[in-house]
């Protein structure tokens, strides 16, 4: 086999990274945005020890769960790697590998939205282009639109690609369900917005840092509570599919006297259970975060939550009677297993965005058997999947 050559394969598989599987000779081919049941023909892009990866040149046969792709940069940009898939049939890899992972036999995927879901982007500037990094590489990829955004930050972005970026290197733009909120890089001090403020109705403007427009955060309602987003926080960036995921934990965290939240970001989850439990400590290591988490439990009039800053390794053991863990991709430290295996707590809910290191956490959480495990579609059309899982202690 070489590079550039061309086969004739069956699609025997899917992986959860939108790829098709087929084998030539045994030897394991991953072939970009093909899928399961189609015949293509292809040519071969990389060859490694195990494995080789290919692209598609022809369609002989097609699978019934191929959609039009919407995107015309998305190859560029990789960042969805399902968007030649239907909804349903992403569901079902995402539900399937989940399944296989952890040995387990759900059914259901929970997700209330499929495209312009995401309320924060990332533009990066290079060469007075304006767009967001290609998959693991500093190109800049530019687009008309992000099928996965908040039509207002499509907007935005759009504004930007049309005035002089000479000054320019990032632009955040955050938006809730009523406010916007932008933060530019610059290596100007000044940035002229009375422009932008003619077209969008924005609440907050940044530049390096500093507040140059409006408030300094914005807002965010969801049910009864409030919670304010300051530019460096820490939110979840599918609201609907946050309070999908938040329902989930309060069902299984139900009611209690203590709960301990590590991770806990601008304080959400403990915000949203706190009419459950008597009292709620919650730490995260962004100071930033701990600032909004204070806010929030000021704004909400909440007397039975406080909030630290640190590092989660700092928790005590206080007979708490849940502990949520939600951290980022890497999982876990080597502390905080330890810290959870010793502390007796009944219950634990940890929620992951990244199933593989949920899975090596829960072998190291020897203390905990695995209960109960809800797969979320949090990222729909990227090859991301949430989970949220229920530890019982093993008395
Ligand atoms: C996935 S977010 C969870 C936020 C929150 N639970 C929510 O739903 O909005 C992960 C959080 O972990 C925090 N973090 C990262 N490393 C940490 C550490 N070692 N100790 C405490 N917090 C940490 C980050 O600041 C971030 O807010």
């Amino acid at each position: 086999m070489k590079v550039n050559s061309t086969y004739i394969v069956d699609v025997v598989d899917d992986d959860i990274n939108g790829n098709g599987i087929a084998r030539i000779d045994n030897f394991v081919i991953f072939i970009s945005s093909a899928l399961k049941g189609e015949k293509l023909k292809i040519e071969i892009t990389n060859i490694k020890k195990r494995y080789a990866t290919a692209k598609i040149i022809e369609i002989i046969k097609s699978s019934n769960d191929r959609i039009n792709i919407k995107c015309s940069k998305y190859k560029d940009c990789g960042g969805c790697s399902f968007l030649h898939i239907n909804n349903n049939y992403e569901d079902k890899i995402k539900i399937n590998y989940i399944n296989k992972l952890f040995n387990i036999n759900e059914n259901k995927i929970y997700s209330d939205s499929e495209y312009n879901y995401r309320n924060k982007a990332t533009f990066h500037v290079n060469n007075n282009i304006i767009g967001y990094y290609s998959e693991n590489s500093h190109k800049i990829v530019s687009f008309d639109k992000c099928l996965l955004l908040d039509e207002r930050i499509n907007n935005i972005y759009n504004y930007f690609k049309n005035i002089d970026l000479k000054d320019i290197n990032e632009v955040i733009v955050r938006t809730t369900k009523s406010d916007i909120m932008i933060s530019i890089k610059s290596n100007n001090k000044i940035f002229d917005y009375n422009d932008l403020l003619k077209y969008y109705n924005i609440n907050s403007i940044y530049l390096n840092n500093k507040l140059i427009y409006g408030e300094k955060y914005i807002i965010e309602n969801i049910n009864d509570k409030k919670y304010v987003i300051f530019p460096d926080a820490f939110f979840q960036v599918n609201r609907e599919n946050m309070i999908i995921m938040y329902d989930i934990v309060k069902l299984f965290a139900s009611k209690g006297d203590k709960l301990l939240d590590l991770y806990c970001g601008t304080g959400t989850i403990g915000i949203y259970l706190s009419d459950n439990y008597n009292s709620i400590l919650g730490i995260d290591i962004n100071n930033s975060s701990i600032e909004c988490a204070n806010i929030n439990a000021s704004i909400n009039m909440l007397n039975n939550i406080k909030f630290i800053a640190g590092d989660s390794k700092i928790a005590k053991t206080d007979n708490y009677d849940t502990i949520i863990v939600d951290p980022p991709r890497v999982g876990l430290s080597k502390e905080v297993i330890n810290y959870i295996n010793n502390s007796k707590c009944k219950k634990i809910i940890y929620i992951s965005c990244n199933p593989n290191t949920l899975k090596k956490d829960l072998e190291l959480l020897n203390n905990y058997s695995l209960e109960d495990l809800k797969i979320i579609n949090m990222f729909n059309k990227t090859k991301h999947v949430e989970c949220v899982s229920l530890l019982k202690y093993r008395s």
